[in-house]
């Protein structure tokens, strides 16, 4: 790596746009990701931050405007692409598997089927009660199943294979949502130590406390619309919130 490479960002997003049908989810959104910085996007429910963390990794295409990865610009239709460029993400679903049934996400990918070839619900209610019961104490192994671990369990292994696999790029969609205070302390410690590696992070996170502990730059986002970009050392709460919320404090 030259040192011009190093001051090249590792992301850079063009005036994107998307739109749901008559929905504008994002407009006019350009945004420049280095090396080792972590950008916080933040904005309220329903502003943008999933649709265009979706953007990134290949799940939606933009409506217009440019991605370009060091310097390459790409056109991705999956995430499979996103991957191959060196991008790695945490999806906000994930931290919300736990809000379906326990039983389903118990048995997630083995649904067991009665001899209609139906979902065997009675079965996997009777053993998901048992094995509840048995999961009194919730230490996670190597050797458990995914689905035996609670939402917060799971979205620690969706963080580690992300950050594992990473070498660019690591998005991450609200990860500490669903996590206690001990769990949380660890996902924000990787974060920083993603630094060291040179990756670059864009966090979406509603804890304010969160940005401005782990953010290099805040990126507030509105109703699709990009309000404005800020380094974290020169901003502070009240700034970003009326950013947020479009009202002004005097
Ligand atoms: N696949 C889709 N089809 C139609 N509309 C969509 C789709 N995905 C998102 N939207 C719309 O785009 C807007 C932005 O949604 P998005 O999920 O990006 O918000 P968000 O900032 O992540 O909100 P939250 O903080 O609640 O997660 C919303 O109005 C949403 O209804
Ligand atoms: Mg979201």
């Amino acid at each position: 790596m030259t040192a011009m490479n190093a001051a090249e960002p590792i992301l850079k997003l063009n005036d994107i746009r998307k739109t749901f049908g008559g929905i504008t989810a994002i407009e006019n959104f350009s945004l420049d990701i280095f090396p080792g910085e972590i950008v916080a996007l933040v904005g309220d429910n329903g502003a943008g931050k999933s649709t265009l963390i979706k953007i990134i990794s290949g799940v939606y295409t933009p409506t217009s405007g440019t991605i370009t990865i060091e310097g390459e610009t790409v056109a991705m239709s999956n995430a499979t692409m996103a991957r191959a460029h060196g991008i790695e993400v945490v999806y906000q679903d994930l931290a919300l598997a736990d809000q379906q049934t326990v039983y389903m996400n118990m048995f997630l990918g083995r649904e067991p089927v009665n001899s209609f070839g139906l979902l065997d619900r009675r079965k996997m209610i009777a053993e998901t009660e048992q094995l509840v019961k048995e999961l009194d104490v919730r230490i996670p192994s190597a050797y458990a199943t995914i689905r035996d671990l609670s939402g917060g369990q799971r979205q620690g292994v969706a963080i580690a294979r992300a950050t594992h696999w990473a070498s660019k790029l690591i998005l991450l969609d609200e990860p500490t949502a669903a996590l206690g205070v001990a769990e949380t302390a660890k996902v924000e410690e990787i974060v920083q130590s993603l630094k060291q590696r040179n990756i670059g992070v864009l966090i979406i996170s509603h804890s304010l406390d969160q940005v401005f502990k782990l953010s290099d730059r805040i990126c507030v986002l509105r109703r699709g619309r990009q309000i404005g970009v800020r380094e974290t050392a020169k901003t502070d709460k009240n700034e970003i919130i009326a950013m947020i919320t479009g009202l002004q404090h005097h």
